[in-house]
């Protein structure tokens, strides 16, 4: 075979965009792809600007899993993590979900594995059991209703008075509805190491140089946060307070992806990314969900993989819980 012959082959096969880095326009090329190939790419608001951009749809977790569950593209390109590209799955099966890359996982997801949830999960019968949606299929499928942090108080409020409830994985988002509801529940000792890492000291001494701001968190924050926060609410709640508040500046205890939704979307609103408590780092970055870049949408849509399978038996499952939620929360 001839070189060209050769190289045009390899080109044919797409090994020559990955080994060679020949220039692309990888917007130009997923905007053919997402027509091509008749794909909806959803993302979260904490994935990168360039990707919230050319996203056909922005959310949080909650309004994702609801437009996974009716879109009538042949392919979902879920930019999030990984329990948000499988939560897609779940809903609908019929569908190819791709996602850019499959290690972006989930520090709370993790903190909960299957064996050792189900293990408390026995030990405390008679529960009703509300997990998280940050959580795997397995968990899901141990679940009674799933939640989000958007509708996670109706649906404990949702619960007989007098029906204990186990709620996992997350201790913080846990203890904020305990306060809220006034219900008593067993929680899972898990956490997100984004929303745990903010500094309550940098915090205050940022509002003490900025006292006309208006501190605002992420429910998954460690209480001491929560405490000095002015509204809590879910990515989309932050972002609809900035929107509709009459104050003019914020400081965001969330992950830091969201500021770029916010000043899009509040263009005369002053917005400051809350402090962590170590110097020097990304720590109010999602690093898994960073882990996705503009060149992985364009190949997971080109080679449409990574793609999500899961076993039907599983997923039958675990449907059950999100289906509960998604009923309560119309
Ligand atoms: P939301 O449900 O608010 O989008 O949060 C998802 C998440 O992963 C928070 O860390
Ligand atoms: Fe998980 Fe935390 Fe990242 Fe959200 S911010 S995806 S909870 S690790």
């Amino acid at each position: 075979m001839k070189l060209t012959q050769a190289i045009e082959n390899l080109e044919d096969k797409g090994f020559l965009d990955i080994h060679f880095e020949k220039e692309i326009n990888y917007i130009d090329e997923i905007n053919k792809l997402r027509k091509e190939k008749n794909a909806v790419i959803l993302a979260h608001y904490y994935q990168r600007p360039e990707i919230q951009d050319i996203a056909d749809f922005v959310g949080d977790s909650l309004a994702l899993a609801q437009k996974a569950a009716e879109t009538q593209a042949d392919m979902i390109v879920f930019a999030g993590v990984h329990f948000m590209a499988e939560t897609a799955k779940i809903l609908n099966p019929s569908k190819k979900v791709v996602l850019p890359d499959l290690k972006a996982g989930c520090s709370l997801a993790d903190s909960c594995p299957p064996s050792d949830f189900e293990e408390f999960v026995k030990k405390h019968p008679n529960h009703v059991v509300v997990s998280y949606v940050n959580t795997s299929a397995e968990i899901k499928a141990l679940t009674d209703i799933v939640c989000t942090s958007s509708n996670a108080e109706k649906i404990i409020n949702s619960i007989p008075k007098d029906q204990p409830i186990i709620f996992a994985p997350d201790r913080n988002l846990g203890a904020y509805l305990i306060e809220k509801t006034g219900r008593e529940m067993l929680l899972w000792d898990g956490s997100c190491l984004v929303h745990e890492a903010f500094s309550i000291d940098k915090i205050l001494n940022l509002y003490i140089e900025n006292p006309d701001a208006e501190i605002i968190a992420h429910p998954e924050s460690q209480a001491h946060i929560l405490k000095i926060a002015k509204y809590i609410g879910s990515t989309a709640g932050l972002l609809n307070y900035v929107k509709t508040s009459t104050s003019k500046k914020f400081i965001v205890a969330t992950e830091a992806g969201i500021l770029h939704k916010m000043q899009k979307e509040a263009t005369d609103k002053i917005l400051i990314a809350a402090p962590s408590k170590e110097d020097n780092c990304n720590c109010s970055e999602c690093a898994f969900m960073k882990l996705n870049t503009l060149k992985k949408l364009y190949l997971c849509m080109k080679y449409e993989l990574p793609d999500v399978e899961i076993e039907e038996e599983l997923r039958k499952k675990a449907v059950k819980s999100i289906n509960r939620m998604l009923e309560i929360s119309k």
